[in-house]
C-alpha cells in the first residue's frame, strides 16, 4: 500500500493489522495445545510494555545489539551503502534504526509494523530528529504478503530486521520470511538481520523471567487484550506466566499457565481448562552464526558478514541475495 512520505500512519485499506484476531483466538483455544499467535501482544500495552522489557537489567538482547551496532557502524554501512532505501521490519520504536539512519542517510525510511500505535510514535520523533529524512510507514503484518511503497531513490533496497524478532517465528516460518524479503530486495539487495545467539541457559531464563515481572506482565496482556477486544472474561489471576529454555529446540517458550479448573468465555465461545494446562504463547529461538547462515543460504542468502557484540550474546548478519 503506498502511501505518501511523511504521512502519519494509518491503517492501510484492507488490512487492519488486528484482522484476523478473533478467528486466530478461537482457532489457537480449540487446538489440543493451545497456542496464540506472539503478533498479537504489541497493542499500546504490549507494545508500551516490550518497551520497558528493553530496558530491564536481565534483557540483555536490546543493550548487546546496541552496543554492537556501535562498535561496528561503519563497517555496517559500507555493507548497507548509503542511499539505500532501508525497510524495517518490526520497527517498533526505531530504537536502533536511528544508528543506521545517521550513517546510511537512506533515500527513505520504511518502517513496517503492526502495531500502529508504536509505529505513529516512532514517526513523530523520527521526523523531529532527521527533518530531512523521507518516511513512508506502512502499518500492517509482516506474516502476510505485504505492499512496500515504491519511493525509492537509485541506491538498493536493504531490509533491517532487528531485535531478533525473526527468533519468534518458527524455523520454517522464518526461511519463508527470508525467501519473501529475497523476493523483494531483488539481486544484489542485502538484509541486516538481529539475531539472539545461543548461550548460558541461566542467562536466558533470566532475560524471560524477570525480577519486576514486566515479562509476565507482557504475557499477560495478551489476556487483558482477548478481555478488551473480544469480549473475553479471562481472569488474569488465574493464569501464571511460565518462560523455559528448551535446549532440545533451542528455543525459550513462554506460557500462560491455569492455576485451576476453569471455563473462559470469548464471546460466544467457551474453553475449559485443566489446572497446570498451558497457553503456548512464543517462541524465542536462539541461533549460532552458523546455523543461521545455513538457514539464510536455505532462502538464497549469502551470510556475507556477521558481527556480534563483545561478550558474544547477539549477532548481526550481513546478508546478500545473490
Ligand atoms: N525492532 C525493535 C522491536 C522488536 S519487538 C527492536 O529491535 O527492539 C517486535 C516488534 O515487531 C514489535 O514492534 C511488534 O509490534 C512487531 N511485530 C511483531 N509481529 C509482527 C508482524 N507479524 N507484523 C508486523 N510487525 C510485527
Ligand atoms: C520481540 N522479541 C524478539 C522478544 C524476544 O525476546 O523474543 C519478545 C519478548 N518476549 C519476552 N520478552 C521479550
Amino acid at each position: 500500500m503506498a502511501r505518501t512520505p511523511r504521512q502519519a500512519p494509518g491503517r492501510p485499506a484492507g488490512l487492519a493489522p488486528a484482522e484476523g484476531f478473533r478467528e486466530d483466538v478461537i482457532a489457537g483455544l480449540s487446538l489440543p495445545r493451545k497456542a496464540l499467535p506472539p503478533k498479537y501482544f504489541y497493542d499500546a500495552r504490549g507494545s508500551a510494555l516490550f518497551e520497558a522489557i528493553c530496558r530491564l537489567p536481565e534483557y540483555y538482547p536490546t543493550r548487546a545489539e546496541l552496543a554492537l551496532t556501535r562498535a561496528h557502524l561503519a563497517g555496517i554501512a559500507r555493507f548497507a551503502r548509503r542511499g539505500c532505501t532501508l525497510i524495517e521490519y518490526g520497527s517498533g520504536e526505531s530504537l536502533k534504526s536511528r544508528l543506521l539512519i545517521r550513517a546510511l542517510r537512506p533515500a527513505a525510511y520504511v518502517p513496517v509494523d503492526i502495531s500502529g500505535d508504536a509505529l505513529r510514535g516512532a514517526c513523530a520523533r523520527l521526523a523531529r530528529e532527521f527533518p530531512w529524512l523521507r518516511l513512508a510507514p506502512v502499518a500492517g503484518d509482516f506474516s502476510r504478503p505485504l505492499e512496500i511503497p515504491g519511493i525509492e531513490g537509485p541506491g538498493r533496497r536493504v531490509v533491517y530486521f532487528p531485535g531478533s524478532t525473526i527468533g519468534n517465528l518458527t524455523p520454517d516460518e522464518a526461511l519463508a520470511f527470508l525467501r519473501m524479503t529475497r523476493g523483494q530486495v531483488g539481486v544484489n539487495g542485502a538484509m541486516l538481520v538481529g539475531v539472539d545467539l545461543k548461550k548460558d541457559a541461566n542467562v536466558l531464563h533470566a532475560a524471560y523471567n524477570d525480577a519486576r515481572g514486566v515479562t509476565a506482565a507482557f504475557n499477560l496482556n495478551l489476556l487483558a487484550r482477548i478481555n478488551r477486544e473480544l469480549g473475553g472474561n479471562f481472569d488474569l489471576k488465574r493464569f501464571r506466566h511460565y518462560a523455559f529454555y528448551n535446549a532440545t529446540l533451542g528455543r525459550i517458550e513462554m506460557h500462560l499457565v491455569s492455576l485451576a479448573r476453569q471455563t473462559v468465555a470469548v464471546g460466544r465461545h467457551r474453553f475449559a481448562f485443566e489446572p497446570g494446562e498451558s497457553i503456548h504463547t512464543e517462541n524465542s529461538c536462539k541461533y549460532s552464526v552458523a546455523e543461521f547462515q545455513a538457514l539464510a543460504a536455505r532462502a538464497g542468502f549469502r551470510g556475507a558478514r556477521a558481527w556480534t557484540d563483545r561478550r558474544g550474546r547477539f549477532a548481526l548478519h550481513g546478508l546478500v541475495s545473490g
